[in-house]
């Protein structure tokens, strides 16, 4: 989809009405989709975004490859309260991540797939075209993270991510490593390496960096501390020897979402040149419950030196994340944040409307449930209280991967929560963890194709832009 800013020929005009009508008006000789936007006077920010997708999903429904939208009527119907910089951001990035769809695997129709080609905005200022454009390149990077979350697990493996990762940087001044097992050996990942073993996929780390911050030319002496992202990258989940039953497995390719967000956050940071230092670290395996695999009752000596005892096979995204946590102190961070599609608890406890966010900084917590208001990844907390730490006592290992209190599942949403803060106590910075299940698929209503939304790439930016902002770290 592209944007411009003059009239084009044969596109279809975009109006408003109050109401939840849409039809076709015969006008001055042309033809006109009239969108209903519902009975509120102006929109707030969160029912603009919906609306700003439902147009594209309307057109798409109609068929209609270019359509125009006049800048000024968008403006009157949304509330003063978002700036205009803000609505052309907002603009750009929801028409983007409505118009995309998962079409990798489906034959091309005779007449193309149905995605609008071209949005013609009439009367968008220079400076207004500027913020549309950035909210261009937000929306066509959240889109490719969720490309990538979508792609099958066969075709998606621990190495074919590590070279999306490598493509997704490509042109800009991030850079890549990727450590292999050997290389993880030799550092001591048990954690990731135990995961891994079930699986005859070789398991993968993958480490970017982009080092924006004006004050850091070269080196990384005296630089501004950097903003550290932890995504969990199963690129299958079987649930291991604890194999998961019935239709439970369904969907688990997407259980290296996290991961895809963290590599398009990284990138996007780049592309948009921001004037921050912003660093991905991704474990990659797939959880398999192959001859070899890590069995229940088995100990791994993580990256920290700590012993994780694995109670539950299926509780492997917070074991390759402990390593992951463990190895972004390294960067002395300002800020660590992890991403994983942790348990199916958070989707119990939220719905599909928001990820879980934890943290034991309540500066963070606050900031990120901010962000999250404005950047349109919504986010809602759960407390991580010393008096849980039951759930974190080990038997006969340091920490188990389950919680060893009460019912096992009572909680689920803490447990794994608790389980990370054990390893991120020995950062040093504020850390938070974001469980992002209940956001790994749409939800009716949000007018966004079947699959994965991309969750938290826009938030993930917002938060590296806010350090950035920051002297005091
Ligand atoms: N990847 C799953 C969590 C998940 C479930 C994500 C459904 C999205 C949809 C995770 O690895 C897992 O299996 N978690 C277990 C934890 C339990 C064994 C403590 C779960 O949620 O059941
Ligand atoms: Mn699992
Ligand atoms: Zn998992």
């Amino acid at each position: 989809m592209k944007i411009t800013f003059t009239p084009e020929k044969n596109s279809t005009a975009i109006t408003f009405t109050e109401g939840t009508q849409n039809r076709f008006v015969e006008k001055d000789g042309g033809t006109s989709l009239s969108i209903g936007y519902g009975k509120d006077k102006t929109l707030a920010r969160r029912k603009a975004i919906l609306f700003l997708r439902k147009i594209i999903s309307v057109a798409k429904q109609n068929k209609l490859k270019s359509i125009a939208l006049d800048w000024e009527e968008v403006r009157r119907i949304v509330s003063s309260d978002v700036t205009d910089t803000d609505l052309g951001q907002i603009l750009a990035v929801s028409l983007s991540m409505a118009n995309f769809d998962f079409v990798a695997y489906k034959t091309k129709p005779k007449d193309g797939f149905p995605f609008v080609e071209v949005v013609s905005l009439l009367n968008a200022s220079k400076d207004l075209q500027k913020d549309i454009r950035r909210g261009e390149i937000i929306g066509a990077e959240v889109n490719a993270a969720r490309e990538l979350s979508n792609m099958p697990g066969g075709d998606m493996t621990p190495k074919i991510l590590a070279a999306a990762a490598k493509k997704a940087i490509a042109g800009t001044t991030a850079t890549l490593k990727v450590l292999g097992t050997k290389e993880m050996q030799k550092l001591g990942m048990g954690a990731v390496l135990g995961i891994a073993k079930g699986s005859t996929e070789e398991p993968q780390f993958i480490v970017m960096e982009y080092w924006g911050s004006p004050s850091t030319p070269k080196g990384r002496s005296g630089q501004q501390k950097p903003v550290v992202f932890v995504g969990k990258g199963v690129t299958f989940d079987s649930g291991g020897l604890n194999i998961k039953p019935g239709d439970h497995m369904y969907e688990m390719h997407l259980d290296m979402s996290g991961g895809a967000s963290v590599i398009h956050a990284v990138a996007l940071a780049a592309k948009l040149k921001i004037k921050a230092n912003v660093i991905g670290l991704v474990p990659a395996v797939e959880n398999m419950p192959g001859n070899n695999a890590v069995r229940p009752g088995d100990m791994l000596t993580s990256l920290s030196g700590k012993t994780i005892e694995i109670l539950n096979t299926d509780a492997e995204g917070r074991v390759i994340l402990a390593d992951g946590i463990t190895y972004a102190k390294r960067y002395d961070p300002a800020v660590v944040v992890d991403v994983a599609t942790l348990t199916g608890a958070v989707l119990t406890a939220l719905g599909t409307q928001a990820s879980g966010l934890m943290s034991n900084d309540q500066q963070l917590e606050d900031d990120l449930r901010a962000l999250g208001e404005v950047s349109g990844d919504y986010v809602w907390p759960f407390p991580l209280w010393d008096e849980y730490e039951d759930m974190v006592k080990g038997t006969f290992g340091d920490v188990p991967n389950i919680s060893t209190s009460g019912n096992s599942r009572d909680g689920g949403v803490i447990a794994g929560g608790m389980f990370l803060r054990e390893f991120a106590k020995e950062l040093g910075c504020p850390w938070a963890h974001l469980d992002i299940a209940s956001r790994m698929t749409a939800t009716s209503g949000e007018f966004l194709s079947k699959g994965s939304v991309g969750a938290p790439v826009r938030l993930l930016l917002a938060l590296a832009e806010h350090y950035a902002k920051r002297t005091d770290r």
